[in-house]
């Protein structure tokens, strides 16, 4: 499997191309802003660069336009781990979604798709009667917020419910008692926290807690790996982690 790292010089980038090494998988090159050398040649953009099987992207949202051109007019597979895209930029995916296979999840760990369906479930048997909060955490760089995964989990408590639910980012003012439909979502940003998630249930006289910690990158970078293999050979469209790990 021939790999291209889109953001190659960045934390993620290079995390990917350590856990290819360890993997064995041959790195062909890299895209980033500047160009560069990574033990393999990093290009300014993907109109230079070379061939390959895969593209593993872990950059800023405004490297898509090029990803997505470069990926659907050779027909192959990208695993598009960047978080923060606008609406528009989503609706860009799906459509690049008829001509190649992507795979597109804001948080590549495995644990992380636990948390999501652990979420699910206890929103399930919990139900209404129950108020919702998540809390994240991330380093001091992060420039999104809420996290990609934040939002992931948002939707799967969400989807849960019958009745609509609204998320409340944050929550400042003389005059923002919690509504009973809000799912708030809280980030705090600092230092080098890799990535932290809490669900909380808030009930009366009982509280429950689900949380996951992401000690390093390895276990999104392993996870974007994984998610590469998946996709050789697979039909165009759009894949998620669900499709890696099974519903759970
Ligand atoms: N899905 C996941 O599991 C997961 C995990 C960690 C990080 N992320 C996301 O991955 C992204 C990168 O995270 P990071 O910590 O490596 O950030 P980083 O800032 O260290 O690296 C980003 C890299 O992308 C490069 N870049 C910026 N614009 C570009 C462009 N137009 N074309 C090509 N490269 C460009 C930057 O120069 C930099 O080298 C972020 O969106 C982050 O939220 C996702």
């Amino acid at each position: 499997m021939k790999i291209l790292i889109s953001g190659a010089l960045g934390h993620m980038g290079r995390a990917v191309a350590e856990q290819c090494a360890a993997e064995g998988l041959e790195v062909v090159g890299g895209v980033d802003v500047t160009a560069g050398e990574a033990g393999f040649p990093v290009v300014t953009s993907f109109e230079e660069a070379p061939e390959a099987d895969v593209v593993i992207d872990f950059s800023k949202p405004a490297a898509l336009d090029g990803l997505l051109a470069y990926v659907v007019k050779r027909h192959i597979p990208a695993v598009l781990a960047t978080t923060g895209y606008t609406e528009e930029q989503l609706a860009a995916i799906d459509q690049a979604s008829r001509e190649a296979a992507l795979f597109r999840s804001g948080n590549m760990s495995l644990g992380i798709a636990l948390l999501r369906a652990l979420s699910r479930k206890a929103a399930e048997v919990l139900g209404g009667g129950f108020d919702v909060e998540i809390v994240e955490a991330h380093h001091n760089r992060k420039v999104d917020a809420p996290s990609g995964t934040a939002l992931m989990l948002y939707d799967a408590v969400k989807d849960a419910y019958g009745e609509p639910r609204e998320a409340v980012c944050g929550r400042h003012g003389r005059d923002c008692r919690r509504q009973h439909q809000e799912i708030g979502i809280h980030s705090l940003r600092g230092g080098t926290v890799t990535g932290e998630h809490e669900v909380h249930f808030l009930g009366v006289s009982e509280r429950i807690r689900i949380s996951h910690s992401a000690e390093n990158r390895s276990v999104f970078a392993a996870g974007a790996v994984r998610a590469a293999a998946f996709l050789l050979g697979k039909e165009p469209g759009l894949y998620s982690m669900d499709d890696v790990v099974g519903k759970l």
